[in-house]
């Protein structure tokens, strides 16, 4: 399958679709207005096809990227979209930063990891989905082992914008599945748990902010970034000591 932002072309199959295909356009809106592209190096963490990161490179606000996730079935994928469009950037296989070369540095690392960290067995979809790599993240540990390493790797400066489903909530009901069994049962707030891994990582949180409301379940992007104290330029950040909503953008970005 191929799917276009403007005229470029990411290629995929969809069992390597983590929704990133339906989010790639209104993140990008959101990092334009709520962000402060151009950034540099940008890494795509749990990557997929990059359907984020080259919307962003296409879309300019980001100067070169780098895709890493750990899925070895992405890589003829990656290999097509790099080829089909001249595009120039990285990709590492890698299970978060384990094969991430020491030296690689990042302005801006974006992601749209498994969010969901206890799926309920009563879920209809839940032996479908309890093996599959986008969506489960059990007890959070993929995340723990993100925020815990992602400061090594980032310039001075350096800001995340993570996409995360519901951090708010303690279940998730996904409407679309026709049930109201939730599929995912968290044990406390995610976004307590993230600003813990998040201030345990050595960075400021920033925000949690909505910016897409699809199939029934909203999209927030979960922002910090290396400490303020560190970073002159981050005084344009809009930081913030509690959790945020905004409206998600009524006008897609093209
Ligand atoms: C929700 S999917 C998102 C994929 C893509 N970013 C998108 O938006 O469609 C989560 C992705 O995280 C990857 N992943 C899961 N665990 C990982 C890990 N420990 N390290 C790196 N990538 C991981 C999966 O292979 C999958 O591609």
């Amino acid at each position: 399958m191929k799917w276009r932002y403007r005229d470029v072309w990411v290629y995929y199959t969809l069992e390597l679709d983590g929704f990133g295909s339906r989010l790639a356009r209104p993140f990008a809106q959101y990092l334009r207005q709520a962000g402060n592209p151009p950034y540099g190096r940008c890494l795509e963490w749990c990557a997929g096809p990059g359907f984020i990161g080259v919307t962003l490179l296409r879309a300019g606000l980001i100067k070169e990227l780098v895709l890493a996730d750990k899925n070895p079935a992405l890589e003829p994928w990656i290999a097509r979209t790099r080829k089909a469009n001249g595009l120039d950037f990285t990709f590492y296989r890698s299970d978060n930063f384990q094969d991430i070369p020491a030296d690689e540095r990042f302005d801006l690392v974006v992601g749209n990891p498994p969010s969901y960290c206890n799926l309920n067995p009563d879920h209809p979809l839940f032996d479908a989905r309890r093996d599959d790599p986008r969506p489960h993240d059990p007890d959070w540990t993929i995340h723990q082992a993100f925020y815990a390493t992602v400061r090594r790797y980032l310039r001075p400066g350096g800001e995340l914008f993570i996409s995360e489903v519901e951090p708010h909530a303690v279940e998730v009901v996904l409407p679309k599945t026709g049930t109201s069994i939730p599929y995912d049962l968290r044990p406390e707030e995610p976004l307590r748990a993230f600003r813990r891994m998040i201030e345990g990582g050595g960075l400021d949180f920033v925000a949690a902010e909505s910016y897409l409301t699809s199939g029934g379940v909203t999209f927030y992007v979960v922002r910090s970034g290396m400490p303020s104290f560190l970073t002159p330029e981050t005084s344009r950040r809009q930081t913030a000591t509690s959790s945020q909503s905004s409206r998600p953008p009524e006008t897609p970005l093209r």
